[in-house]
C-alpha cells in the first residue's frame, strides 16, 4: 500500500509541562506584586491560540503576513541556506501553520512542534499528520522558556542536522538582556550536535509609532479580546474571579524603549479573589500583560552574535517592516 494513500502515521506526543505547580506560584507572585504583572505565556489557552491565530488575519496586523511574503519571495534562496533535510525543530508551533507552509521548501527529515498549549497542539498535528503522512513528527508540550533541555529520543529522526525555527517575533516577548540568554541556549544547543544546528529566527523591525499601536489595538477589538481572556484563563489556574467586564485593553508603542506594552486597566475599583485571597485593585490601575519588543536589523544581528550565533545571512521584506535571519554558531 502506497503511504500516501495509507494512514497517516501517528505522531508522538509528550506532555513536559509540570502545570499547576509552576503556574500558581508564579502567577500570584506576579498578580500581588504592587505593579501587577501576568507573564504573556498564559495568553494561550485553547481560545487564546485561535484568538492569536484571528490577530494574524488583521489588516493592522502586518507582522505574519511580512514573514510569510518573506518567506515566498525568498524561499529557495533560504532553503538553499537552510539546507534541505533536516530534522525542523518548531519553537511555539501554534497552528503549525508557519512549519507547514515550509515544508515543501525545505523538505525535512522530521518536524518537531514545541508549544505551551498542549491540546491545541495536539489538534495541529493530528490534522498536520494526515496532510503529510510520510513525515515523522513529534509534538512537545512544554514551556521552553524555562528550558530546551528536550529528552534527546524525541529529537528524531537522530542523525539530521537541526534546523531550530522561532518564527513570528516571539523572540520580541524577551527583554534583550533575557532575550540574548536564550538565543545563547538555542546556540548552545546548536554546537552540542554534529553536523552543527542552523537557527531561521523572525524579528519584527521599529516602524512608525501610529503603525505599531494600531496593529496592537485593532478596530476590531480582537486583541482586546486576546488580552482580556488572559484573565479567564487565570481565573482558571489558580482559581481566580476577574470578570473581564471591569477591564480595559490597553496597548501603545513605547518608543524610547522601543516595545509594545500590553496593560489591562480597571475600569473601576475592583477586589478580585486570588487563590482565596483578596486582592485590590484602584480604578485605573493596570496588570502588565505583554512586551513586545522590536528591533533594527543591525541591533538584532548584533545581539545574535552576542548570542554566540554570528554567521548570519538576512532577509527583508521590500518595507522593511520585518526581518527573517538564518544564524549560527
Ligand atoms: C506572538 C509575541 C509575537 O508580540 O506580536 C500579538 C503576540 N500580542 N498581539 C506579538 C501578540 C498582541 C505576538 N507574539
Amino acid at each position: 500500500m502506497g503511504a500516501a494513500t495509507g494512514p497517516a502515521a501517528p505522531f508522538r506526543f509528550a506532555d513536559l509541562r509540570r502545570g499547576g505547580e509552576d503556574a500558581r506560584p508564579e502567577l500570584l507572585a506576579g498578580l500581588r506584586d504592587a505593579r501587577a504583572s501576568i507573564p504573556p505565556k498564559y495568553f494561550y489557552d485553547e481560545l487564546g491560540s485561535r484568538l492569536f491565530a484571528a490577530i494574524c488575519c488583521l489588516p493592522e496586523y502586518a507582522l505574519t503576513r511580512s514573514e510569510a511574503r518573506i518567506l515566498a519571495d525568498h524561499g529557495s534562496d533560504i532553503a538553499r541556506a537552510a539546507g534541505r533535510g533536516r530534522l525542523l525543530i518548531d519553537l511555539g508551533a501554534g497552528d503549525c501553520g508557519k512549519a507547514a507552509g515550509l515544508f515543501a521548501l525545505l523538505q525535512p527529515a522530521g518536524y518537531v512542534a514545541l508549544d505551551i498549549s498542549a491540546d491545541y497542539l495536539r489538534d495541529a498535528l493530528g490534522r498536520l499528520q494526515q496532510r503529510f503522512p510520510d513525515l515523522p513528527m513529534t509534538g512537545v508540550a512544554i514551556d521552553f522558556t524555562r528550558s530546551l533541555d528536550l529528552p534527546q529520543d524525541l529529537l528524531a529522526p537522530a542523525g539530521a542536522p537541526r534546523l531550530w525555527f522561532y518564527p513570528g517575533s516571539s523572540i520580541g516577548n524577551f527583554p534583550p538582556d533575557a532575550a540574548r540568554g536564550f538565543l545563547a541556549r538555542i546556540a548552545r544547543a546548536c554546537s552540542a550536535t554534529s553536523p552543527g544546528g542552523a537557527l531561521l529566527i523572525g524579528v519584527d523591525l521599529v516602524k512608525d509609532k501610529a503603525v505599531l499601536d494600531a496593529a496592537y489595538d485593532d478596530a476590531l477589538g480582537v486583541t482586546a479580546a486576546f488580552n482580556l481572556n488572559v484573565l479567564n484563563h487565570v481565573n482558571r489556574l489558580l482559581p481566580a474571579d476577574f470578570d473581564v467586564a471591569d477591564w480595559r485593553h490597553v496597548a501603545f508603542f513605547d518608543a524610547a524603549a522601543s516595545r509594545i506594552e500590553m496593560h489591562l486597566e480597571a475600569r473601576r475599583e475592583v477586589s478580585v479573589q486570588l487563590a482565596g485571597q483578596p486582592r485590590r485593585f484602584a480604578a485605573g490601575e493596570r496588570i502588565h500583560t505583554e512586551d513586545s519588543w522590536k528591533w533594527t536589523p543591525a541591533g538584532f544581528a548584533a545581539l545574535l552574535e552576542e548570542a554566540g550565533l554570528p554567521r548570519q545571512r538576512l532577509w527583508q521584506d521590500a518595507e522593511g517592516g520585518f526581518a527573517l535571519f538564518l544564524a549560527e554558531p
